[in-house]
């Protein structure tokens, strides 16, 4: 089909961002134009449920009037100001303070960015500033795990665990590790439980680290549900076991939130889902429910007090962004973070979370479903050839995206991620009718692939 006005202009015009940028110039973009709550509606009218909440973000859905007069109010008092120098304004000022009482660790002051992969280059930066302040320079290696996703900054993409963000890309750059990728489902040896294999795992952490020499290694990073990598489920006991690892070595936890915070997992934080004690989190996406881009993590008071003592001694801290606490961003995260206390979204999500799960639990026992997994309204239905053997399909055939483009048919956007996982994580808002709707869609788009792969020859 020929490509529409819009569309001609957009593959003249735009390098579009984790994009196959050759296939893009034949099959064109998909424009939406409104959103309405859980939906998002596109150029030809046609209207889906966004099934991943734009990219796992948009928590209180579309046309909230609420956060839009948020930002018109702050927009219109004062549009900008910035915090170098000493510099503050009061919206930056009481989310800090919001953060503060909200982190899942003792937080003694709170650092703003606008984006996840600048809030983990941060996290970066400042995990070596604090150990040249503390006298320990050779302290500086960061382990992140294989299929974690970070972002896409120089450092962030680093330590993303993604072979596709580093190829070509002449990454990771020197001093960042991956460790294993706590996946049960794929990584675990045969007969293996999960408490096995999250024994096997921290083992595999503590010899990492001993090769290394613990003297090297600044800080761990993990996302407590893997998103972009999968949607990957810690086994059981994982934290417990990775933390004691961590704490016998002296080196700091990073729990990038950025996903699993607020609420996601059915908890404010989804270290609080898996009775993890991080030193820091990274928090970006939900924090404003993406009317705005805003990016946040937390500093405990050791390390405050080392930068302190440091700053003094340098001068001065040089570190921060222009947008770091934008005054339109912190007055929007501040009314999202209200909404989610007045409506108890957490609540929300543990209400709902139920049907949601079972629902995707169902989808294991379909023909191409492999592993159903998930927590809260967050789940990955991972696509086999054979779910006997766990047999995955030919990267080539592209069943993750063939499933994408028949839900998007029956009305509904999700994505393939890792392959061929395809990742379901709604506004936060969805009621139980909607999320049966959402299965609904995505059984039908699953039939469909199924014909089409029998046809295809592609089930073997
Ligand atoms: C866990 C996690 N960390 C960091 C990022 C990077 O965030 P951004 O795209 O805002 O830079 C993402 C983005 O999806 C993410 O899922």
């Amino acid at each position: 089909m020929p490509l529409s006005n819009y569309a001609t202009r957009d593959v003249e015009a735009l390098l579009h961002p984790t994009t196959n940028l050759n296939s893009h110039r034949t099959s064109g973009p998909l424009i939406l134009e409104k959103g309405e709550g859980i939906h998002v509606i596109d150029s030809q009218g046609k209207r889906y449920i966004e099934g991943l909440a734009g990219l796992w973000c948009t928590a209180l859905g579309y046309g909230n009037q609420e956060l839009v007069e948020a930002a018109r109010e702050q927009m219109s008092k004062l549009s900008f100001t910035h915090l170098f120098g000493g510099r503050s304004h009061e919206p930056a000022i009481e989310l800090a303070e919001k953060i503060k009482q909200l982190a899942p660790c003792p937080t003694s002051k709170v650092f703003f960015t606008s984006s996840g992969s600048e809030t983990n280059d941060s996290q970066i930066k400042l995990a070596w500033y604090y150990n040249n302040a503390i006298g320990r320079p050779n302290k500086k290696k960061i382990i992140a795990r294989q299929r974690g996703y970070h972002g896409v900054t120089i450092a962030s993409a680093s330590l993303t665990g993604l072979p596709a963000f580093h190829a070509d890309f002449d990454l990771p750059i020197a001093r960042i590790l991956h460790t294993d990728c706590p996946h049960h489902y794929r990584n675990a040896e045969a007969g293996e439980t999960e408490e096995e294999f999250a024994t096997r795992l921290a083992g595999n952490l503590e010899a990492l680290i001993e090769r290394e020499g613990a003297d090297t290694i600044a800080a761990f990073i993990a996302e407590p549900v893997m998103g972009a990598g999968g949607v990957v489920v810690p086994p059981r006991t994982y934290f417990e076991k990775i933390q004691a690892v961590l704490h016998k070595h002296d080196i700091a936890f990073i729990a990038d939130e950025v996903i699993c915070g607020f609420g996601r997992t059915g908890n404010w934080w989804g270290s609080q889902t898996y009775g993890a004690k991080p030193t820091t989190v990274s928090m970006a996406k939900a924090i404003t429910s993406a009317y705005f881009p805003l990016g946040a993590l937390t500093v405990p008071e050791h390390v405050y007090e080392a930068m302190v003592a440091e700053s003094q001694k340098l001068g001065v801290f040089a570190h921060g962004f222009t947008y770091s606490g934008h005054p339109v961003g912190c007055a929007v995260a501040l009314a999202t973070i209200a909404i989610y206390e007045r409506t108890n979204i957490v609540g929300h999500v543990q209400k709902v979370a139920p049907t949601f799960q079972s629902r995707l639990t169902a989808l294991a026992d379909h023909p191409l479903g492999g592993e159903a997994r998930g927590v809260g309204l967050l789940g990955g239905l991972e696509l086999v050839k054979d779910k006997h053997t766990k047999q995955s399909f030919d990267g080539k055939i592209g069943m993750g995206a063939k499933v994408v483009a028949l839900a998007q048919n029956e009305g509904l956007i999700v994505r393939a991620v890792a392959g061929d996982t395809v990742a379901i994580c709604p506004p936060l808002i969805i009621t139980e009718e909607e999320v049966n709707t959402l299965f609904d869609r995505l059984e039908k788009a699953l039939d469909s692939a199924h014909v089409w792969a029998r046809a295809e020859g592609h089930l073997g």
